[in-house]
C-alpha cells in the first residue's frame, strides 16, 4: 500500500496544452465556436473534476451549454457508488442516441468513476456504439489528447487502464459563479470499506503538496470566494504519502492564516483517522466552520467490522464527545448505510439508536447497494429489500424528528449567515448558510448576495430555517 506521491511531470502537462491548441485549430474555420455540455452525476470530487473538464474545454475554444442537443461534445461525468447512479447514466446515454442522429458529428464521452469499471467499459464497447470516448478518473488530465485522437482517427477511444493514479497540478477550472468553491486536497482511497467501489475506481491515496493547496485557497479568497470546501475521500489521511511530518490539522492551521473573511469546510473524514489534534485545531481556527461530517455507516460493532471500518461504536461516540466538548454548538452530519449484507433488524436498530444518541443535524442515508467487485457483494444477503426499507423508514423518522427539533432551537436567535443564492420564492427570495451549513431561507434584498449578514431566525422545519436580515 505504501507509495510516494506521483506528480505528473510538467513536460507531460505542456504536451496536453499543445493538444488543446490542436483541437482549437480544428474549429478555426467555423463562424460559431463549438459548444460542449458537461453533465456531472457524482459527489463533490466529481463536480471538481467536471470543473476541470470545462476548464480544458474552454482552453480548446469551446463555449459551454447545458443543452446536449446543441453541443458538439457531450460529456457524462459519472458516479459508480450505487446501482441507481449507474442506471441514471445508462438512461441518459440511451437518450443521446437521438441527439447523435440529429448531429452525426457530435462526440459523446463517458468519464468519471463508472468509466473506470471494467464491466461498464465492456458494456459501452459492445452495446453503446454511439459513445466515442471513454476515460476514467486516472486519464482526466489527458482529455485534450484523447479528444484530439477521436477527431483525428474517427475511431472510438478507450482510456480506462487500471492504475494507482497520479496527480496533475495547474489544470484550469471553470468554477461555479458565486461564493462557493471546492478544492481537492487529495485523491484516491486506501480504506477498502467492504461495500465501496471508490478505491477500485479512484486508485490509491495521493496528497497534493501543502504549498499547492495553500496557493489555490489564497487565490480563491482573493477572487472573492467565501465558502471553500476541502475535498478528499478521507481528508484525515492527508499527507501520509508525502512524508513531510505534516498532517491535515497542520494544513487547516496554515490555511486559517490566510487573511480575509471566509469559511473553510472539509469532507469526508474517516473516524478511524480523526484525531483530538484535528478537533483542537478546528476549535482554535477562526475561519474553520464548526461543522463536522463524520460518516459512521453503522452503529453496530459486528456490522462495522464486516464493513472494514476499523472503529467501534464506543470509539466513534468518544470522538463525538470530545469534538462537542471543544466545540460547543458543533453541527454534526453523517452517512449511514441500512441493509448491509447479513444485517439483522436489531443491528439496524443499533444504528437508529446511535443516530438518536449523537443528535445529528442532518444525515445522508443509503440503502445498501451491491457493487460488483467489492467484498460485500460476495456476502450472503438474505433480507428482502422491502424489509430493509422498513428499517430505513424508521431511521428517517427518527432523523427527521431530530432535524426538526434542532432547527426549532434556532428560532428567535440571530446568527451570522452567508447569502449564497436566490430561491425564486416571493416570500423568502434569498438562500443563505449558517456557519454549520444549515440552509436559511431569507427575506432580504438581492444586493446582499455574496455577503455575510446577521439573520434573525423566525421559523424552521425539518430541512431549513427561515429568517430575515437583522441589523448588524
Ligand atoms: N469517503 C467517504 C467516507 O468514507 O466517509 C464516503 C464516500 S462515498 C462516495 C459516500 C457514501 O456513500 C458513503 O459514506 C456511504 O455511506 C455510501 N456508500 C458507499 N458505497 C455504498 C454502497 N455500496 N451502498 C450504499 N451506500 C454506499
Ligand atoms: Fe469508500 Fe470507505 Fe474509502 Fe469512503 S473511506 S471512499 S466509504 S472505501
Ligand atoms: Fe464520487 Fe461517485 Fe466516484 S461518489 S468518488 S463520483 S463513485
Amino acid at each position: 500500500m505504501e507509495r510516494k506521491s506521483v506528480q505528473i511531470p510538467e513536460a507531460d502537462l505542456a504536451r496536453q496544452r499543445e493538444f488543446q491548441d490542436r483541437v482549437r485549430g480544428l474549429f478555426e474555420s467555423r463562424a460559431v465556436p463549438p459548444a460542449a455540455c458537461v453533465d456531472t452525476f457524482g459527489c463533490q470530487q466529481n463536480v471538481a473534476d467536471g470543473q476541470m473538464l470545462m476548464g480544458m474545454l474552454e482552453e480548446m475554444g469551446f463555449s459551454l451549454t447545458q443543452d446536449p442537443g446543441a453541443a458538439d461534445v457531450v460529456i457524462l461525468n459519472t458516479c459508480a457508488v450505487r446501482e441507481h447512479a449507474e442506471q441514471r447514466v445508462f438512461g441518459n446515454l440511451g437518450a443521446l442516441t437521438h441527439t447523435k442522429k440529429e448531429h452525426p458529428q457530435q462526440v459523446i464521452c463517458l468519464c468519471g468513476c463508472m468509466a473506470q469499471e471494467e464491466r461498464v467499459a465492456r458494456r459501452i464497447k459492445e452495446s453503446y456504439r454511439h459513445v466515442d470516448l471513454v476515460f476514467g478518473p486516472h486519464a482526466l488530465w489527458k482529455f485534450p489528447e484523447l479528444l484530439f485522437q477521436v477527431y483525428e482517427t474517427k475511431k472510438r477511444v478507450f482510456s480506462v487502464e487500471d492504475e494507482d493514479g497520479r496527480l496533475a497540478e495547474g489544470i484550469p477550472m471553470v468554477r461555479e459563479k458565486g461564493v462557493k468553491a471546492w478544492v481537492s486536497i487529495m485523491y484516491g482511497c486506501n480504506n477498502f470499506c467492504s461495500y465501496c467501489i471508490v478505491p477500485y475506481v479512484r486508485g490509491r491515496e495521493r496528497s497534493r503538496q501543502p504549498a499547492a493547496v495553500l496557493s489555490e485557497v489564497r487565490g480563491l479568497v482573493e477572487a472573492g470566494y467565501k465558502d471553500i470546501t476541502l475535498l478528499g475521500q478521507n481528508v484525515n489521511s492527508y499527507g501520509n504519502d508525502l512524508d513531510l511530518g505534516y498532517d491535515f490539522a497542520d494544513l487547516l492551521a496554515d490555511i486559517d492564516k490566510i487573511p480575509g473573511k471566509y469559511r473553510i469546510r472539509f469532507m469526508s473524514s474517516h473516524p478511524k483517522d480523526a484525531t483530538k489534534k484535528l478537533f483542537d485545531t478546528m476549535a482554535r481556527c477562526g475561519h474553520v466552520a464548526k461543522q463536522l461530517h463524520l460518516p459512521v455507516q453503522s452503529g453496530n460493532d459486528r456490522v462495522l467490522r464486516e464493513m472494514n471500518r476499523r472503529y467501534t461504536r464506543a470509539q466513534y461516540l468518544d470522538l463525538i464527545r470530545y469534538a462537542k466538548s471543544v466545540m460547543p454548538g458543533l453541527v454534526l452530519t453523517s452517512d449511514v448505510i441500512i441493509g448491509f449484507p447479513g444485517e439483522t433488524e436489531a443491528e439496524a436498530m443499533d444504528t437508529v439508536s446511535l443516530v438518536e444518541e449523537v443528535g445529528y443535524d442532518a444525515l445522508f442515508t443509503f440503502l445498501y447497494s451491491p457493487r460488483p467487485g467489492t467484498r460485500a457483494a460476495q456476502m450472503p444477503d438474505p433480507v428482502p429489500r422491502a424489509e430493509k426499507q422498513t428499517w430505513f423508514d424508521k431511521l428517517l423518522e427518527v432523523q427527521n424528528a431530530m432535524s426538526a427539533r434542532l432547527h426549532a432551537a434556532y428560532v428567535g436567535k440571530t446568527v451570522e449567515v452567508l447569502v449564497d443564492g436566490e430561491s425564486g420564492e416571493a416570500d423568502f427570495p434569498l438562500t443563505a448558510r449558517t456557519e454549520g451549513n444549515r440552509l436559511v431561507r431569507l427575506q432580504g434584498e438581492p444586493s446582499l448576495m455574496g455577503r455575510f449578514v446577521n439573520a434573525q431566525i423566525t421559523g424552521s422545519n425539518t430541512w431549513a430555517l427561515y429568517g430575515r436580515v437583522a441589523e448588524k
